[in-house]
């Protein structure tokens, strides 16, 4: 059985995506702090691993490496909004240690596994991680630096066989984004933002690539019916199609995709009624120019 971690594995996003995983057939380590949230993931069969990412020096104990490892999923993160003129160090201590410091060293840690299965790393970044937001410099400077450890590594470990994606989302419903987009004076409404079902079973979707290819960068946004619509449940449009065909790996991928998103409750399903296929690409993944361009969506 394949072995993923996944560290923010009790957030919006990482319970989304170790459920995900699990649902696929993949043995999940969930990394986390918060007890109850590991324990609802253990119930899903998860193993479970409590660990401070702010306290880098402890992980080599916390987190102990696998022989083996074919997936490391960042999904942790802290997001404070603050002015420059109010954000005292520990805003920049906490924000760099835990979406920078503690990702680079599970990374490391795990490397040696990850090389001995030609696995596959995967960070969970943010589209606004690529420029300047007023009182988010913390945040975005810390995802700035994440990219740039990204990229490093890819070129770093292309010898050893080892992939490395960063998935760029825009606004995915989870309390955190409720609570930034508040900070912000913005509102806030889960039915137009992505899914974390959906953004986990693109995940998933990264990891079955076939061995001749795999994505190195994923820009995620939320589709613009999604903007403008009624909550999936009262709508009449045509359903939203997800990508799930790419070259050979078309019955692969896209049975795994529909596996995974059948267990995510009731509204997925109906998103994927819509036909599949190469077209099904929204157009800002198939064709993205990358984040750095572009304007800038949470
Ligand atoms: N939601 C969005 O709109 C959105 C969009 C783009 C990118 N992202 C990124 O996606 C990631 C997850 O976001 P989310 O919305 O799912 O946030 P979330 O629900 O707040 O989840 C954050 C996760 O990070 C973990 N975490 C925070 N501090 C930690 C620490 N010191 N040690 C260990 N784990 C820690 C939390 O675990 P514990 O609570 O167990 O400590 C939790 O599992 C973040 O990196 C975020 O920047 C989110």
């Amino acid at each position: 059985m394949a072995s993923v971690i996944v560290p923010g594995a009790t957030g919006g996003i990482g319970s989304a995506v170790a459920g995900t995983l699990i649902s696929g057939g993949y043995h999940v380590t969930a990394v986390g702090r918060d007890r109850d949230g590991l324990d609802r993931l253990r119930a899903l069969g998860a193993e479970i691993i409590i660990a401070d990412l702010a306290r880098a020096a402890a992980l080599r104990e916390a987190v102990p490496s696998p022989d083996r490892l074919d997936a490391l999923i960042h999904c942790a993160g802290v997001s404070e909004v603050a002015a420059i003129g109010d954000a005292r160090p520990a805003v920049w201590a906490e924000t760099l240690a835990v979406n920078v410091t503690g990702a680079a060293e599970l990374t490391r840690l795990m490397l040696p596994a990850l090389r001995r299965a030609c696995g596959h790393v995967v960070f969970v970044n943010a589209s606004p991680g690529m420029r300047a937001v007023p009182r988010w410099s913390a945040f975005v400077g810390s995802k700035a630096a994440l990219r740039e450890l990204a990229d490093s590594l890819r070129e770093e470990e292309e010898p050893s066989g080892v992939r490395v994606t960063t998935v760029y989302p825009a606004g995915t419903a989870t309390e955190r984004l409720r609570r930034v987009r508040a900070a912000f004076g913005r509102d806030y409404d889960p039915a137009r933002c992505i899914q974390p079902a959906t953004l986990a079973a693109m995940i998933l979707w990264l990891l079955s690539a076939p061995p001749d290819s795999y994505v190195s960068e994923l820009s995620v946004l939320p589709s613009p019916r999604a903007q403008h619509r009624r909550p999936v449940s009262q709508s009449t449009d045509r359903p939203a199609r997800l990508p799930t065909e790419i070259g050979s790996s078309t019955a692969h991928t896209g049975y795994q995709m529909r596996r995974a998103l059948d267990r995510q409750g009731d509204t997925i399903p109906e998103l994927l009624s819509g036909p599949i296929g190469p077209d099904a690409w929204p157009e800002s993944a198939a064709h993205s120019p990358g984040p750095r361009k572009g304007r800038y969506r949470d």
